[in-house]
């Protein structure tokens, strides 16, 4: 077989396997929240003013710079680099950053547990 051709196959074997690793990160990296809704959340994040800190889509004025962005956070393997990203542990983060990193920027913003919930159920919106 030609060199070219032998090229052709070997890219279109790693194309459908990068497609088939991205279906598998979708599939599992977007869990649903008991107890959680996003549109609850979407307030609850504007009423915390998480915005300040970070840059939300979705959330009219959520442009700050001091965290990281939270798009894609559907997506993301871990919490704040430190956590796996399930629902227990965003929950977790959310409610009391300090004691999963005490060393951590981001202060305990005073979220109820039925806050953090629907505020999970929102960051897991964003794919
Ligand atoms: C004073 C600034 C500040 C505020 C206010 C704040 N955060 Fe953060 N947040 C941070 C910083 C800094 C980090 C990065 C922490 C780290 O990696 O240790 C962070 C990390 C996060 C992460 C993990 C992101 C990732 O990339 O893994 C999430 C989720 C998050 N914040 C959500 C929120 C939500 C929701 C609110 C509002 C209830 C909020 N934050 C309010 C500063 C803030």
């Amino acid at each position: 077989m030609p060199a070219s051709i032998r090229s052709i196959c070997a890219l279109s074997v790693f194309l459908v396997a990068l497609a088939a690793c991205s279906e598998k990160q979708a599939e599992t990296y977007t869990p649903r929240i008991a107890g959680g809704d996003p549109r609850q959340g979407k307030t609850a994040i504007r009423r915390h003013g998480c915005g300040a800190c970070h840059a939300i889509p979705g959330i009219p004025g959520a442009n700050g710079i001091v965290g990281p962005p939270l798009a894609k956070m559907a997506r993301r393997a871990y919490v704040a680099g430190k956590l796996a990203n399930t629902p227990e542990n965003m929950i977790r983060w959310l409610l009391d950053p300090p004691r999963v990193n005490p060393s951590t920027a981001m202060p305990a913003m005073g979220l109820t547990e039925s806050d953090a919930r629907h505020i999970a159920a929102y960051l897991y919106t964003l794919e």
